[in-house]
């Protein structure tokens, strides 16, 4: 197997990982917020586990952006007229990075409130954007085909 296709495995599998610990740690905010809960060292875990499960994906993204056949996809004539490639080569990468930028800025700033609401508010506002931006822009039908 080559290095590539291990890349684009571990890409791939960790999207799962990604997605029922950013939800886990996304519902948990909101429910602390609207349930005006006391902020805890399992909040403090979950978000983030949130955070590093995510930078963690960041990484193998860019590793799998700059492999050959990724970087041949920019060389296709008209090659952002095709939706498809325009998402793996444009939309994709780079709202998955504003994801990870939101959850950095929810993270920091949770860290720097005092009070439980105040910690739980950012992170339900900026885990939740997070989450919308990174659900909007996964290429879906290759992922799961
Ligand atoms: C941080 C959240 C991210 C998530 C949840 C995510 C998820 C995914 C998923 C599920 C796929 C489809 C894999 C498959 O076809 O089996 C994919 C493909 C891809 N991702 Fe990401 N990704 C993220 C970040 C990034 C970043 C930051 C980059 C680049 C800088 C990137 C570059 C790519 C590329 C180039 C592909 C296409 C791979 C190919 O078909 O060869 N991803 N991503």
């Amino acid at each position: 197997m080559s290095i590539e296709t291990i890349v684009l495995k571990a890409h791939s599998g960790w999207a799962y990982l990604l997605l029922i610990v950013l939800t886990i740690a996304t519902i948990n905010s909101l429910i602390g917020y609207f349930g005006k809960k006391e902020f805890g060292n399992k909040d403090f875990s979950l978000a983030l586990v949130g955070l590093i499960v995510t930078h963690i994906q960041l990484l193998l993204g860019i590793a799998l952006y700059v492999t050959p056949s990724n970087l041949a996809r920019w060389d296709v004539e008209g090659a952002m007229g095709i939706p498809a490639v325009r998402l793996l080569i444009l939309e994709h990468p780079l709202m998955m990075i504003i994801a990870v930028a939101l959850l950095t800025i929810g993270y920091s700033k949770h860290k720097k409130k005092r009070v439980s609401q105040g910690k739980f508010k950012m992170l339900a506002i900026f885990y939740s954007l997070a989450l919308i931006v990174v659900l909007s822009r996964l290429p879906w039908t290759q992922w799961l085909a």
